[in-house]
């Protein structure tokens, strides 16, 4: 224990893979955040589209967990989860919410901030319908964040839904759903040297977007 904790109070990393400057950044941060997310996507980032998602309970209690980021059109980054979750019934009483991406392969780590909206049962429907048969079994047999009684429970319930639903009959439950954060605010983080980072961020006031710079 004193051995790991000595170890993780020594890490220390120096960044040095790139840096951020405001002159170089795109005036859009929709665009600037599809830049990032094409060169993680090049540089082989496992797990690119995990992105850890923040909400808050009505009584101002914060909660996190990793979401996959689905689709991104604009401002608007989509996710899918159980409505019963207990995310959504955060968000679906408190909208404001966080994306935290890390890729520590480029040293970088963008941040959004927002409001989240359902998405439309529509586009809902077309994600869910794309998914592979046993992850939409999945969503029909987890009652998200819900107290399991076992590991059998869900394993037998998976089993009959089988029983219940083919390929070619299973739709999606209506608990079962996109999010859309809809950001107003992001952050570009790129990690330099003995903790002098570059942090540019794009504040949206007045339908147009601020960009500024603050320290590390
Ligand atoms: C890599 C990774 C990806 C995940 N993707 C999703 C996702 O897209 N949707 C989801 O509901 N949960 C996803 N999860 C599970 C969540 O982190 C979380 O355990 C679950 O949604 C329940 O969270 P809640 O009780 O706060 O609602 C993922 C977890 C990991 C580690």
């Amino acid at each position: 224990m004193d051995d790991l904790q000595k170890h993780i109070s020594k890490l220390r990393e120096d960044f040095t893979k790139g840096i951020l400057n405001e002159a170089d950044v795109n005036k859009d941060p929709a665009l600037q955040f599809e830049l990032w997310l094409q060169q993680a996507v090049e540089s082989k980032i496992n797990e690119v589209q995990a992105v850890h998602l923040s909400s808050v309970s009505l009584d101002g209690k914060p909660s996190s967990r990793i979401v996959y980021l689905r689709e991104f059109q604009n401002n608007n980054y989509s996710f899918y989860t159980n409505y019963n979750s207990k995310k959504a019934q955060q968000l679906l009483k408190n909208p404001n919410a966080a994306f935290t991406f890390f890729w520590p392969d480029l040293e970088r780590q963008i941040r959004m901030e927002g409001a989240v909206v359902k998405a439309s049962t529509m586009q809902s429907d077309a994600y869910f319908n794309q998914r592979p048969y046993e992850s939409k079994i999945g969503a029909w047999a987890s009652e998200q964040s819900h107290l399991l009684r076992s590991r059998k429970e869900l394993e037998e319930k998976v089993e009959e839904l089988k029983k219940q639903y083919t390929p070619a009959t299973i739709k999606r439950p209506e608990f079962w759903g996109g999010f859309i954060l809809k950001a107003n605010y992001y952050e570009f983080w790129q990690g330099r040297k003995s903790r002098l980072h570059d942090r540019i961020c794009y504040e949206l006031k007045n339908n147009s977007w601020n960009i500024s710079r603050l320290a590390p």
